[in-house]
């Protein structure tokens, strides 16, 4: 972890407020790396009993006997569970962990998308401390260590590899909810963009979009030494803060460069490559600066209706970018010029940070649409009539609220943006 405290070059007397990046404890990142270094991860942790985490269509899809390779044979001895189902309920995170418990491991594998690998951090969890899922949703609730963990995505898009979020969902309130803590970044993230190639359209789309809402939340979040975090709060997130949003920008560069390849053409490697490395980014970037708003009003949405977390943001990133502009017009007008708009640097020494910005949202509509990601809530089986309570909802996030650059004042005024986009 890296600690960074300097004095602002403006008012050079007063001292900025202190940031940090985290990540997974060893990041690899490379064709075929887990073939050459899951072996090594499990060494280092000093893992003999490895439980993994994934799902029926990544073992139809090759990927589990591609990751056990490596460990055939090295005297690890594994077990399987390959029953979670994508934005798993609280049920089936529970079913996982009894199963591990069984097994008594000592080191936990998420394999495929964030699901499984959010599913993996909760076992690491729950196999450390008891208890249950639910007891720890919200902000820096673990008390300490988890098991030992290995994330290897499948989908280029949560970058939960090397967040410290836990995602599921909440069956009995129909919302999705989040475990955030320092503890949950895994020890090893084997990022293999090979992994992903066998990604369905739909799947590479919806991810995809994911990773640019981490980067363009992460890029405009409020800034890190306005941060409002109430004395005695904690928070994973920061603010935004230069490695964030260094992270977040080369995030914004490689989708807008990359993404619709991808979704084109599956196996397009050069665009397999650059996606991965965009989640990754996007993680990173995320992960310390903070998702905000999107995220905050996709919960809702997501635990209601059957639509994926990456399609949800997507449908309403351009609408929070439109509420969002008058507070971030300059991030936002420097986000067209990332996501490398042919016109934008002709233009851009003409054109207003308004202009420009407003090009930024018209930019992710018109991607949003190429690839296939529904526009209004109201084509994904929304009822208007859902509204007022996806509002109260999405209002009670406060540590997703606290990050966004425009602070919503009401519940009506996140239902005006709903409407919106209804
Ligand atoms: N922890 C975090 O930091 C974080 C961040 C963002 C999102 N999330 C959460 O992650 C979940 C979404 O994850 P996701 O978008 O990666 O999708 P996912 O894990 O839900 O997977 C979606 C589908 O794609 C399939 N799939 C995955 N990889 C494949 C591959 N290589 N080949 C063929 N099929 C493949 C899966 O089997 C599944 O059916 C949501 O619950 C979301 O809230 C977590
Ligand atoms: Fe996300």
């Amino acid at each position: 972890m890296l600690v960074f405290f300097a004095l602002d070059p403006l008012t050079p007397t007063r001292l900025m407020r202190t940031w940090s990046f985290s990540s997974a404890g060893t990041l690899v990142f490379g064709r075929q790396a887990v073939r050459h270094h899951l072996r090594e991860a499990c060494d280092r942790l000093g893992a003999n009993r490895v439980f993994v985490v994934t799902d029926a269509t990544l073992v139809k899809a090759g990927l589990l006997d591609q990751t056990l390779e490596p460990l055939v044979g090295s005297g690890v001895a594994y077990q399987t569970f390959d029953r979670i189902t994508p934005e798993p309920g609280v049920e089936r995170v529970r079913e996982c962990i009894a199963a591990a418990r069984a097994f008594n491991p000592d080191a936990i594998i998420g394999l495929g998308g964030g699901s499984n690998m959010d599913t993996a951090k909760l076992v690491a969890l729950i196999l450390a401390h008891g208890g249950d899922p639910l007891d720890y949703t919200g902000d820096c609730r673990v008390p300490g260590p988890v098991k030992p963990l290995i994330c290897i995505p499948t989908t280029a898009g949560t970058g939960s590899e090397v967040s410290a979020a836990a995602v599921f969902t909440d069956t009995a309130n129909h919302i999705k909810v989040s475990c955030l803590s320092p503890y949950l970044r895994p020890n090893f993230a084997i990022v293999d963009p090979l992994f992903t190639v066998s990604c369905p359209a739909k799947v590479t789309a919806d991810s995809g979009i994911d990773a640019l809402t981490h980067a363009i939340e992460a890029y405009c979040a409020v800034d890190n030494d306005r941060f409002p975090l109430p004395p005695g709060e904690k928070s994973v997130y920061q603010g935004k803060n230069p490695m964030a949003s260094l992270m977040a920008a080369e995030c914004i560069t490689l989708v807008g460069r990359y993404l619709r390849r991808a979704v084109k053409d599956g196996t397009d490697l050069e665009a397999r490559d650059g996606m991965a490395l965009a989640a990754t980014l996007g993680g990173l970037a995320f992960s310390n600066a903070g998702v905000a708003l999107v995220h905050a009003m996709e919960y809702p949405v997501g635990g209601a209706v059957h639509i994926s977390h990456g399609a949800g943001n997507g449908l309403l990133l351009p609408y929070i970018m439109r509420y969002n502009l008058p507070a971030c017009t300059h991030a936002l007008a420097q986000v067209t010029t990332l996501l490398g708009d042919a016109d934008s640097s002709a233009k851009a020494h003409r054109e207003s940070d308004e202009a420009q910005a407003e090009r930024a949202i018209e930019l992710v509509a018109n991607l949003r649409v190429s690839i296939g990601i529904p526009a209004r809530l109201r084509d994904i089986g929304v009822t208007k009539d859902l509204l007022p309570g996806f509002a109260a909802k999405a209002f009670s996030i406060k540590r997703l609220l606290r990050v966004n650059p425009r602070m919503p004042q009401s519940e009506d005024e996140i239902l005006q943006i709903y409407d919106s986009a209804w």
